[in-house]
């Protein structure tokens, strides 16, 4: 069989969107041949040891594959079988939209980082929520992951983020709303207690479903802890901390094209975030820790530093197909060796 270091070295010659593109067109055309997918799901993990019931869900490993790399719910299936605990679908906005021009994604490979200013490009929340919906009930937990449209202007935000929570609250086992992308301008001006209030507010009228909040690595600890407490005091179910950084200073040369930093080069950054924001919420709320998570030893790191759930996404791109089975034998391995019984014990274990 070709190593992943191969097909891996003639899809890097590609550009990064076309081999995303044939990475989609490969993995549902393998959920279409289930002996295809078997031999990947053959190397599926489902240590007893590694399930979780959160939010009434029911979570095989605590590895998720993050918002992003299927923004239009057309991978599900096959994500599952590559392994990972559970899906989140989107960035999906009320209206279909392009996204900016092309190109807009970029590998730095030296590294194991990528760049990109996608700005939410997606089928609209219509399309999304139908094919979600049609695999439901499924064997993982789907969170559909919430924007706005880029004509929407910030103070009509909040409509669309109503418009997707209606759309999508039915079909999805949880929701995010993303204000934290880089790439449509000024979202992430809406981190604001102010908004964060209002947004939940209004939620927790519409829904009971979970409801998470993603942020940017690029807040500070304080304003951080601030707008997850005005979030979960308005009825957040959790946290999922961090999108892509636009700290530019992380790449020599990264600053002429924009967009959002993630891989290795986000892992100091996205883990201190979350360090902090664990120091004060864990016990409180459902944490996620997404940011630079390449290996077992940083996924490994995150949870015991608080994080029930973690997310990848990077890591996918450089460690290929098998990476959550991967991650999740070596979690597992990891809990035995320190002698815990179960995946709960071990969350938090640094902050007890
Ligand atoms: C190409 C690309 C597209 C992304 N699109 C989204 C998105 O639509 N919504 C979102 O919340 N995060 C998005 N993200 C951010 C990821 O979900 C994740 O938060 C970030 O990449 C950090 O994790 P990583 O270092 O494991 O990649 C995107 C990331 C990449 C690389």
């Amino acid at each position: 069989m070709l190593s992943y270091e191969t097909l891996r070295s003639l899809l890097f010659k590609l550009p990064p969107e076309t081999a995303h593109t044939l990475a989609e067109f490969a993995l549902r055309t393998a959920a279409l041949t289930p002996f295809a997918l078997g031999a990947v799901a053959a190397r599926c993990v489902s240590q007893a040891d590694l399930k979780q019931t959160i939010f009434g869900l029911k979570f095989p490993n605590p590895i998720g594959i993050g918002a992003g790399f299927d923004k239009n719910g057309t991978m599900i299936r096959p994500l599952a079988a590559l392994g990972f605990g559970f899906i989140e679908v989107g960035t999906g906005t009320p209206k279909a939209q392009s996204g900016n021009p092309k190109p807009r994604m970029w590998r730095h490979i030296g590294e194991h980082s990528l760049q990109n200013a996608m700005g939410f490009n997606n089928d609209g929340l219509e399309a999304i929520v139908r094919r979600v919906s049609a695999l439901q009930p499924f064997v993982l937990p789907i969170g559909i992951n919430l924007g706005k449209n880029k004509t929407t202007p910030n103070e009509k935000a909040l409509e669309d983020y109503r418009v997707g929570i209606e759309k999508a609250a039915n079909g999805a086992d949880y929701l995010v709303f993303n204000l934290s992308s880089p790439n449509t301008p000024n979202l992430r001006d809406l981190q604001s207690e102010s908004f964060v209030r209002d947004l939940f507010a209004l939620a927790r009228t519409l829904t009971t479903k979970p409801i998470l909040l993603k942020i940017a690595p690029d807040l500070d600890a304080a304003n951080a802890i601030a707008i997850a407490q005005t979030a979960i005091e308005c009825g957040a179910s959790g946290v999922i901390a961090t999108n892509t950084t636009n700290d530019y200073s992380l790449i020599a040369g990264s600053q002429t094209r924009g967009g959002g930093l993630s891989g290795a080069i986000l892992a100091e950054k996205s883990r201190a975030l979350f360090d902090a924001l664990s120091a004060e919420l864990y016990g409180k709320t459902v944490l996620i820790s997404c940011g630079g998570i390449m290996d077992a030893d940083e996924a490994w790191q995150r949870i015991k530093m608080g994080a029930s759930l973690i997310q990848v996404f990077t890591g996918l791109i450089y460690g290929g197909a098998g990476f959550a089975a991967t991650l999740a034998d070596g979690i597992w391995e990891r809990l035995n060796r320190e002698g815990f019984t179960k995946i709960e014990d071990a969350i938090g274990s640094l902050r007890r």
